[in-house]
């Protein structure tokens, strides 16, 4: 473990750590453009150069590894005069776009021009190289040429993760430009990714392009629901609309990525299908009712046919786009509030979605399979749960998060499911189970509440409300709990961390912790 000096703080580092890692370690920031900790080191930029001692000249601190008793100084005259004038080299010929580009607010050039830079143009701005710009090269990515500053990263991105190398460096000297090779756009699921990593404007988002301004946006840290990998992510919101989903580091999971697919899974959850109020069955029609009224039809129908035929004629079916908490929540009320086993998963994904790519995307296109398993529901009820409607025993079922309809048809969901006397459903928009329910309750979908996700190698992670769920809608905590209290009197917990203490004390696999511990990486379940 070296330890080194960098501006006069002593810091002790891993074997092999380079100088930015060192340095951000001991809160300080070496300005730097090519470097990415997710890709190889190139060393091409310059703007990470600093001074060591005994070193005849300045070292880049991306490509020098820190050493043992190795004194740095990342403000010293010399590497701020070296700064200046790798910005003024990378600038002479950027355009001036800044009041018209997209990256204006997180971008790299801006940023490090006022922090270590901020003199004048030397040079006339008639003389700029003039270079492509709104170039279309495939996918949802769109390039301006003349903004790039040749950092290689969107290159090293596409040659060393997904290896399908669609972009390349053209031409020589002053000339040099990023493009894909001729009749080869970029075609590969995680594009995007270079849109985050270019540190500057020269790759943005044809879809977030000139929507919002990054200033207006909101960030929350959260999970990608999109399948059972479970990406970290952020989600960027401005009043109640999300605008973009970004990756977040998270090494136990996603490294520094996601996939196209899972960045573009937001438009459906604000689509104009979600459901904004509670919705009853009459005359074949779906009509709008009061929370209140909701609670009392669906609390006085469990009530008779418990009475009447037993528990067990009442039953659940658990999706598995629930969170753990909600599962969690659900599963008690059926077991403990109104005393029935007859409690079903639902892990579907629809024919046709993406397979397995071996780097992040998986089959299954459900954020908490594994979750539900750790809860002890076997993901093999739903026969028993047909049988038992077969033989008269079961009458009702609560439905969350769990499209029976479209997971088998509907010919088969009505040969098997047919005979209920009542269904209850819980979800985010009117779907095709939604259409035969006796009961349709407005939940949140995953952007909307609070709560976790276990993703399908058993690391929970949290996931938090970025904006509230549309109109009348709640958090299926609270419509559980409510549910609850309708039917015994006594008050449940609503909130996530509330259910998930209760969890934790109920279910081994969740043992010893706690919503807020999770931390922004998760945890590995205690046991499944
Ligand atoms: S397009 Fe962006 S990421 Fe690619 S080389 Fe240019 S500046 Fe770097
Ligand atoms: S791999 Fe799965 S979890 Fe990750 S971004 Fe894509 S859809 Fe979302
Ligand atoms: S970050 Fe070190 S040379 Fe670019």
């Amino acid at each position: 473990m070296p330890k080194l000096t960098i501006d006069g703080k002593e810091v002790e580092v891993a074997d092999g750590t380079n100088l930015i890692q060192a340095a951000d370690q001991a809160g300080i920031e070496i300005p730097h453009y090519c470097y990415h900790p997710g890709l190889t080191v190139v060393g091409n930029c310059r703007m990470c150069l600093v001074e060591v001692e005994k070193a005849p000249k300045l070292q880049i601190a991306c490509n020098t590894r820190a050493a043992d008793g190795m004194v740095v100084h990342t403000k010293s005259d010399r590497t701020r005069t070296a700064q200046k004038a790798v910005l003024e080299f990378l600038l002479i010929n950027h355009p001036i776009d800044c009041p018209v580009c997209d990256q204006a607010g997180e971008c790299k050039l801006q940023d490090y021009y006022m922090d270590y830079d901020a003199e004048p143009s030397r040079f006339s701005l008639g003389r700029k190289n003039k270079k492509g710009k709104a170039i279309d090269i495939g996918s949802d990515v769109m390039l301006d040429q003349e903004r790039c500053i040749l950092c290689a990263r969107c290159t090293r991105f596409f040659d060393e993760v997904t290896k399908t190398s669609e972009l390349a460096i053209f031409q020589r000297g002053d000339q040099c430009r990023i493009d894909h090779w001729p009749d080869r756009p970029i075609d590969n699921n995680y594009a995007g990714n270079v849109v985050d990593i270019c540190p500057v404007g020269a790759l943005t988002e044809k879809d977030f392009r000139f929507r919002m301004r990054v200033w207006y946006l909101h960030r929350t840290p959260s999970v990608c629901g999109g399948c059972e990998r479970g990406c970290a992510i952020d989600i960027y919101q401005n009043r109640g609309r999300i605008y973009r989903f970004k990756p977040r580091q998270n090494p136990a999971v996603n490294s520094y990525w996601m996939c196209d697919e899972g960045r573009h899974g937001f438009p459906a959850l604000q689509s104009e299908s979600r459901l904004t109020t509670p919705l009853y069955q009459a005359k074949d029609l779906l009509l709008a009712e009061s929370w209140s009224d909701a609670l009392r039809r669906a609390a006085a129908r469990i009530t008779a046919l418990g009475q009447q035929f037993g528990a067990p004629a009442i039953g659940a079916v658990i999706g598995a786009q629930a969170t753990n908490e909600e599962a969690f929540a659900l599963k008690s009320l059926v077991k403990d509030t109104i005393g029935s086993e007859q409690i079903a998963t639902l892990s579907w994904s629809p024919p046709g979605a993406s397979g397995d790519d071996g780097l992040l995307v998986r089959a299954n296109k459900n954020p908490n399979t594994r979750g539900l398993s750790a809860l002890g529901l076997a993901p093999d009820r739903l026969d028993a749960l047909s049988n038992a409607v077969a033989a008269g025993e079961l009458k009702m079922l609560i439905v969350m998060r769990a499209d029976l309809v479209k997971a088998l048809g509907e010919a088969e969901f009505i040969r098997r499911f047919g005979a209920l006397d009542y269904l209850l459903v819980l979800d985010t928009d009117a779907n095709e189970i939604g259409q035969m329910a006796n009961q349709l309750w407005p939940i949140g979908a995953y952007p909307e509440i609070d709560g976790s996700f276990t993703n399908f190698k058993g690391r929970v992670q949290k996931i938090s409300a970025a904006l509230p769920p549309p109109g009348q809608a709640l958090s299926a905590l609270e419509a559980i709990a409510r549910l609850g209290h309708a039917l015994d009197g006594v008050e449940r917990p609503k909130t996530a961390e509330a259910v998930f203490a209760a969890m934790a004390q109920q279910e081994p696999a969740f043992a010893a912790m706690a919503l807020e511990a999770l931390g922004p990486h998760g945890r590995d379940l205690a046991q499944s």
